[in-house]
């Protein structure tokens, strides 16, 4: 087992108490909608993972609550019937406090096991707590982008933290595109260091030549898609993002509001003005594919994406910049804005790759299960934690979905 593992639990543990700190009790139990969780879910449903797959396996103390085993399981079938997920915000026990006292003590129970392990079960037991700790990573970022949602369902508008301003005179670089031959090329996750099931293997994939963008697309360009109608003209939208825009009503991205004839947007910092230069946030992959082809250009697969990636430094904002909200683009050269700020839809379905197994057992049903009506997502937000990102990561989501921290990179082919 890596010797660094039992701090590195430790210090992935405190993060996450850490993000629940300006969070009054009554926010740990809400929930808005049946995609979002309480926080009071996250924080003990990390914690079962732990204690379901970690010491029910490797130590004999008996649950810390058996009731918890089906109220805490999210969709593991093969260990138990998991509470219905639209329902999490009905549980009003356990209550948050007691929620926190079993972290602790599972946080106490492994502490032991990380300690005394030895060499015979180390490799799989270290497996099963970095996934554990890659999981609770994922649910750090579902714990804001989930009480986002909450707090801008309040006409208050709560802010969850004071955010950083940013620096005066910050505007975003002009639009360029960098070019790519093409050809085969190797993508997806090879090697002993951790990655998810789903970035595996690594395998050849064909490209055509191609462009894509330095930067993300700016709100201000998104506006100028709002302004020349693009919520209006069903010739831009593919036929279920068009039903989406009737059936919902959108006319712009989440958390845009309209307010004394000047869009704001709500952040986790409350409401402020539009800032043009920021990166457009909170679109669906629908929006982001219509305003694609309303630029005249497309968005990129994640081959492209990951191609055009590979050998970039991991540089963004990710959760520990504390501004948790997307920053301008700091006028560098070359391609930027790759990591952290907003996940980046990709033209890619959510599909296994040529070769993929899931892992046998329970743990199988993490990601392969999934494959299926979703699109894939690269490059992390500003809800990320940083050392859970890289070039080969593929997050997914349906086509509609609009509350995580998600904007847009257009590509497109070379112009002859
Ligand atoms: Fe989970």
């Amino acid at each position: 087992m890596p010797a660094d593992l039992r701090e590195r639990y430790a210090r992935m543990r405190r993060l996450t108490e850490r993000l629940c700190e300006p969070l009054a009790v009554e926010d740990f139990v809400v929930q808005s909608m049946p995609d979002a969780s309480p926080t009071r879910w996250h924080l003990a449903h990390t914690t079962w993972f732990f204690e379901r797959f970690a010491l029910a396996r490797w130590q004999s103390d008996r649950p810390f609550d058996p009731v918890y085993e089906s109220l805490f399981n999210s969709y593991y079938n093969s260990v138990g019937e998991p509470f219905p997920r639209a329902r999490r915000g009905l549980l009003t026990r356990p209550t948050v406090a007691q929620v926190f006292e079993y972290r602790h003590a599972v946080d106490q129970r492994m502490d032991r096991l990380l300690g005394d392990l030895g060499h015979a079960d180390g490799q799989e037991a270290g497996a099963v707590v970095e996934l554990g700790i890659n999981h609770e990573q994922q649910h750090q970022e579902l714990i804001l982008t989930d009480i986002k949602h909450a707090f801008s369902c309040n006409p208050q508008l709560p802010a969850y933290r004071q955010l950083p301003t940013p620096a005066a005179g910050s505007s975003s670089p002009s639009n360029d595109w960098s070019g790519y031959d093409g050809g085969v090329v190797e993508i997806g996750h090879a090697g002993a260091s951790f990655a998810f099931d789903n970035e595996r293997p690594r395998h050849r994939q064909l490209l055509q030549p191609f462009e894509i963008q330095n930067r993300l697309v700016t709100s201000g360009e998104f506006l100028e898609f709002v302004n020349d109608g693009g919520y209006r003209r069903p010739e831009l939208w593919l036929s279920l993002g068009w039903s989406m825009v009737r059936d919902e009503g959108w006319e712009a991205p989440l958390y845009w509001i309209m307010r004394d004839g000047d869009w704001h947007q709500f952040s986790l910092g409350g409401l402020h003005r539009l800032n043009p230069d920021e990166p457009a946030c909170h679109v669906s992959f629908f929006e982001a594919d219509a305003f694609a082809r309303w630029s005249g250009a497309r968005l990129p697969t994640e081959g492209e994406w990951e191609h055009a990636a590979a050998g970039a430094a991991l540089r963004g904002s990710f959760v520990e910049s504390e501004r948790y909200h997307p920053a301008v683009a700091d006028g560098e050269r070359g391609m930027t804005q790759l990591y952290g700020e907003a996940w980046q839809w990709t033209a890619s379905p959510y599909t296994p790759y040529p070769g993929y197994m899931a892992p046998p057992g329970a743990l199988g049903e993490y990601n392969g299960k999934f494959m299926c009506n979703q699109y894939v997502l690269r490059g992390g937000s500003c809800v990320t934690p940083t050392e859970h990102m890289r070039a080969t990561y593929r997050n997914f989501f349906p086509p509609e979905t609009r509350w995580q921290f998600a904007g847009i990179r257009l590509a497109r082919d070379p112009r002859k």
